[in-house]
């Protein structure tokens, strides 16, 4: 499976999350691209298996500023296509907008008619160790069975066409 990792991080914090998630799911045999928003090439992503989207609120419930940018580019364009898509978000359960960047991310892609393929995850307080087997759990529940599921569709496929 090809996945692309897809994070805006403005004091490191997600980033440290979505470079864990890359360990995680490369140990796992999958090619993990991990790419900063500020760099989405948007026309590329069509081309994974798997987009997770991840992104730290700031101020009160907004984007960080990769984020923000990345939702306006979004926002603005007329049509974009993704086969499977999920969101996580890291913030601070004592802001009364708790990970509110996954609510807009939500939007945002709701929008484009782009249906989650899995609960989006948020993530309360700093990476650490308690936070990465929150994030290992969501992983193993919500996402790499999907990816078994993708791994099995060509088989199915083809059985269909030959019947
Ligand atoms: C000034 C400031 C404002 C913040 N505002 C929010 C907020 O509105 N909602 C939230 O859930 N977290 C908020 N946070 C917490 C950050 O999202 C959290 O520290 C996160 O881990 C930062 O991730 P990053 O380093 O990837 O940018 C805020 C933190 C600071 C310092």
């Amino acid at each position: 499976m090809h996945l692309l990792i897809l994070y805006g991080s403005l004091t490191g914090n997600t980033l440290l999350v979505s470079e864990h998630m890359h360990a995680f799911l490369t140990k796992r045999g999958h090619a993990v691209d991990l790419v900063d928003q500020s760099f989405c090439e948007f026309e590329t992503l069509n081309a994974y298996d798997f987009v997770l989207i991840g992104a730290s609120t700031w101020g009160e419930g907004d984007p960080n500023p990769a984020t923000q940018v990345f939702i306006e580019q979004l926002d603005a364009l007329e049509r974009i296509e993704m086969k499977r898509v999920a969101l996580f978000g890291l913030g601070d359960s004592a802001y009364e907008h708790f990970c509110g960047v996954v609510d807009k991310l939500e939007s945002s892609l709701a929008r484009k008619q782009i249906v989650l393929c899995a609960p989006s995850l948020r993530l309360d307080g700093f990476p650490d160790e308690v936070m990465c087997d929150k994030v290992d759990a969501w992983l193993d529940r919500d996402i790499l069975p999907q990816l078994y599921t993708i791994a099995e569709l060509p088989l199915a496929d083809s059985s269909t066409s030959d019947a």
